[in-house]
């Protein structure tokens, strides 16, 4: 097969070298980018009146003519190609004659693959931060059903703090708003266009580079051709969005997985979200759950990769560049996979309300409240740290909880104590009383949710 740049050689690529060199076994998933730019380069061409007016139809119609039949499955991605820019200029050309070798008038496949790099990311973008915002109504729904699920806050993996379960998914509402922040943030600053930068330094063609841009939806042309073709920030700014996105749904994940085992028994994973065991029939593993907590380390790898390619690159483009493409279109469907199947897992995920509860009321939640308790009553908090801590030993030594003691044991240990002290230590007051902003109680988690769903109206899916 003929090369783009086959003039000055002399002897044909060796086959494996052919093979090694080639990219369009991973670049063919952006042909949609690479016709999409090629119009809008060819529009400005004959704007400019580089290209005539029936060159530049006869090319779009060709390029449409391409798309329609890559996806009606009746052209086919053909290893002879080196990449997806020649297999899509080859194309054209067999099918509209001379005009199709015009299409590269003014550009180079530096310039357009870091357009088409850019412009697939740039999707990309969107569609993860739609699938973030449906799990965040997922996460809004389950919230706003479980204002008054008590289930024990932990810290260092101990029963620490009554909350609920709908403060607990508030974590996590929080996490993955930060994360569509961070998406939005990119897409403003990654969205300037590269088109027009040719090899490396420009070109003496009088180009519309702000036209193209236009035509492109983006804000602007890139301002310095040689950064324009050998950037890769926003993509390596997008991995480290995702690494984030994946950080948050394995920890997610992995409480989920704790909540589902027999010893806690908070959550049962829906039948459609587990699988079986070959030889123990009697299990039901949480294996969705896992793999996204096992595929995060996927993304960190292709995260890693990109920074790795990067740190050595002089300016402008080298070939090393090619590897960012791989890693990157895994890492991407790893995450849009793996947030669409949490979603889809926490949708259908019973909640075992009453085994929360239970827990909750063992493990000396209640403690910091009781300690407070006595607070109020004038007592200085060490003071009444200490006492508490002596009532816990008791209460160990007796094996019951701090609201199983009746009043003269209480009072033994110190006169404070009134009848009052079991309402004061009940788990709903433990709860309850907490309203200062972002804690679980009542008062304060309706206010975030009324903040969480005006959020949600108002934000508009970034880009669109
Ligand atoms: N397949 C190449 C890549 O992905 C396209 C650019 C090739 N440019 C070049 N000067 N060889 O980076």
């Amino acid at each position: 097969m003929a090369k783009l740049w086959g003039g000055r050689f002399t002897k044909e690529t060796d086959t494996l070298v052919h093979n090694f060199n080639a990219s369009l076994s991973f670049d063919k998933k952006f042909y949609e980018q690479d016709i999409r730019g090629s119009k809008a380069h060819v529009t400005m061409l004959a704007k400019q009146g580089i290209l005539k007016e029936e060159e530049k139809n006869d090319i779009l119609n060709g390029l449409d003519s391409i798309q329609k039949d890559i996806e009606n499955g009746t052209l086919h991605f053909t290893e002879e190609y080196e990449d997806i820019h020649s297999f899509v200029e080859a194309h054209l050309t067999e099918r509209i004659g001379d005009a199709g070798k015009k299409l590269h008038t003014g550009r180079s496949r530096n310039d357009q693959v870091a357009l088409d790099m850019k412009l697939y990311t740039r999707d990309e973008i969107d569609e993860t931060d739609g699938l973030l915002k449906k799990l965040l109504e997922e996460i809004l729904s389950i919230m706003k059903a479980n204002t008054d699920t008590y289930m024990p806050g932990f810290t260092h993996l101990q029963k620490a703090q009554p909350i609920t379960l709908a403060h607990h998914f508030g974590a996590y509402f929080e996490m993955f708003k930060r994360d569509r922040g961070r998406l939005y943030d990119i897409r403003k600053r990654m969205n300037e266009c590269p088109l027009g930068a040719g090899a490396l330094a420009g070109t003496t063609y009088p180009l519309d580079r702000e036209y193209t841009a236009q035509l492109l939806d983006f804000d602007c042309a890139t301002c310095n051709s040689l950064d324009s073709v050998s950037d890769r920030d926003y993509l390596i700014e997008f991995l480290s969005a995702g690494a984030t996105i994946m950080m948050h749904l394995s920890r997610f994940c992995e409480e989920i997985i704790l909540w589902n085992s027999n010893e806690y028994q908070f959550v049962e994973i829906d039948d459609s979200y587990s699988t079986g065991s070959s030889i123990m029939p009697q299990k039901k593993n949480p294996d969705i759950a896992e793999l996204i907590r096992g595929k995060t380390g996927r993304v960190y790898g292709a995260l890693m990769s990109g920074l790795t390619t990067m740190k050595g690159l002089p300016l402008a483009y080298n070939k090393d560049m090619q590897e960012d493409k791989e890693l990157t279109f895994d890492a991407i469907d790893t995450i849009k996979g793996c947030i669409s199947l949490f979603t889809g897992m926490i949708a259908s995920m019973k909640f075992h309300k009453e085994k929360m509860e239970e827990s909750a009321k063992g493990g000396f939640t209640n403690a910091t409240d009781a300690a407070d308790y006595l607070v109020r009553h004038g007592m200085p908090f060490r003071d009444a740290h200490s006492i508490i801590g002596q009532i816990v030993l008791f209460c160990i030594e007796k094996k019951i909880s701090l609201e199983d003691m009746t009043l003269e044991e209480f009072q033994a240990i110190s006169p404070v104590f009134a009848s009052d002290i079991y309402e004061a230590i009940s788990l709903k007051t433990c709860v309850e009383k907490r309203n200062t902003i972002g804690g679980p109680g009542k008062e304060a988690m309706k206010q975030v949710i009324e903040k969480n769903e005006a959020y949600l109206k108002k934000e508009r899916f970034i880009g669109k």
